[in-house]
């Protein structure tokens, strides 16, 4: 067997893809995977550009592969920067043998084999491919339900990377989700850049009509599914039947994220994202009123071009009245092929740091609340993962991480759990018999 290394960097999305290459790369060639990149025979760089941080880094990162990998062993760039920078990563990296764009990953087996193998055509339709199985965890299942993005918010390079939205076939869905649940994992986690938008476009005409909430519904069906997760979904696309069947199925996992990007209407509007502040405070809000429980996550990007302290102030207001139990917070990064890269307000770096710390110094001080309200709190926790300390952690249905002691025999089951020491990051608790 040929060893195989896989770095992955970037969001859910690129671990799925990881997935679906270490299957194809085990059934239709010889690789398996290895943890030791100087032992391997290929390594790959499962790549993610939505900032420009990553992409300075790769290319020293494959200057450390350079170094220390085998004689003879193969380097692979695949993922979003792979989309983009297409075959000037050749020029950049010689020692680089292939280059797999985001959408072209069926097509990994011919890239492993083929001199100097390029191919990043977004317009490709994977949407249909049936991938060899393999998955990284036996407790919880990726399945993609739709490919590409069709937003266009001018700060972002995803659709540049991943094409058109075109939605999977329902029952490709439906058997991944059923095989994944009977093989053990309880839960599915549904994948996609606008999940509820789902059903919007398929490939070929479908046999029946299926938005996000009935496809929710038809999961849940399945017997062993325990429970259902999914990630993103679009504010915009958040209507009375998406929210009502996320609070009403029980095996709907109680935690949204919401993606706000920015709290200002009109920063909104020059972001292209279609709602306004007044739209995503009353969903929130809506949500928080069907869920009392519900947990809801974001992502706030800051310095966006032409954020006045004004604008920003309103991402300030709209965390003081939703309260997110989670914020990933990002400084704007200018991306090529971008709408927003050409707009001449940029905002000063200093700026835009100072503003993110508010943000997060403010952050904090919400989850210790939220954190401290939670002692005594009895939680369902589904738990996946040993750590090295004697804990085992796992998940509330809210998406709290929530550690015991225990061992491996705790894997795979769901136990009640009386939260005895609430953290900031983490809620330590005990097993209630
Ligand atoms: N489809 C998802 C987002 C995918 S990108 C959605 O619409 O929410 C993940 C996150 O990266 C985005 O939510 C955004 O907050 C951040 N991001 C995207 N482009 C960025 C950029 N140019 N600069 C800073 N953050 C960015
Ligand atoms: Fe990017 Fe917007 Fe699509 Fe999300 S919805 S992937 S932020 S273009
Ligand atoms: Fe990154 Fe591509 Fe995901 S740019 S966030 S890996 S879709």
């Amino acid at each position: 067997m040929k060893q195989l290394y896989i770095e992955t960097l970037g969001c859910a999305m690129n671990t799925r893809d990881t997935e679906h290459i270490i299957a194809e790369l085990s059934t239709k060639d010889n690789y398996e995977l290895c943890t030791d990149a100087s032992q391997a025979d290929l390594i790959m760089i499962n790549t993610c550009s939505v900032r420009e941080k990553p992409v300075n880094k790769l290319f020293s990162e494959i200057g450390v592969f350079n170094k220390i990998k085998k004689d003879g062993a193969k380097i692979g760039i695949c993922g979003c920067i792979a989309s983009h920078l297409g075959a000037e990563i050749f020029k950049r990296a010689p020692s680089v043998s292939f280059v797999l764009g985001a959408r072209n990953v069926s097509k990994v087996v011919k890239a492993v084999n083929t001199e100097k193998f390029v191919d990043v055509d977004i317009d490709y339709d994977e949407s249909t491919y049936a991938f060899s199985e393999f998955r990284g965890s036996a407790h919880k299942a990726f399945v993609n339900i739709s490919i590409g993005c069709d937003k266009k918010c001018t700060y972002c390079i995803v659709p540049h990377t991943r094409g058109d939205e075109i939605s999977i076939p329902v029952d490709l869905i439906i058997n991944e989700a059923r095989k994944a649940a009977q093989n053990g994992a309880k839960e599915i986690f549904l994948l996609g850049q606008n999940v509820n938008n789902y059903g919007r476009r398929f490939s070929s005409k479908p046999k029946q009509k299926v938005d996000f909430s009935d496809l929710l519904n038809m999961i849940s069906d399945i017997e062993e599914v325990e429970r259902i997760r999914f990630t993103s979904p679009h504010p915009l696309h958040m209507d009375d039947k998406f929210l009502h069947t996320f609070a009403n199925n029980p095996k709907v996992c109680k935690s949204m994220h919401m993606p706000l990007q920015s709290g200002s209407t009109h920063i909104l509007e020059e972001m292209k994202r279609g709602y306004t502040k007044e739209w995503f405070l009353n969903r929130a809000l809506k949500l928080r009123e069907l869920v009392p429980d519900v947990s809801i996550s974001t992502d706030i990007i800051v310095a966006f071009p032409g954020e006045s302290d004004e604008d920003f102030e309103h991402s300030m207001d709209v965390m003081e009245k939703v309260k997110f139990e989670q914020i990933f917070a990002f400084k704007y990064s200018a991306r090529p092929l971008t709408k927003a890269a050409e707009f001449t307000n940029q905002v000063d770096k200093e700026v835009g740091s100072a503003r993110l710390k508010r943000l997060q110094d403010r952050q904090n001080e919400i989850l210790d609340e939220i954190s401290a309200s939670r002692r005594d709190v009895v939680y369902e926790v589904y738990f996946e993962e040993l750590r090295n300390n004697g804990m085992v952690a796992g998940r509330s249905d809210n998406n709290a991480l929530v550690q015991v002691e225990g061992d491996e025999e705790l894997l795979g089951s769901i136990q009640k759990v009386k939260i005895t020491n609430p953290k900031r990051l983490s809620l330590y608790g005990e097993i209630l018999k």
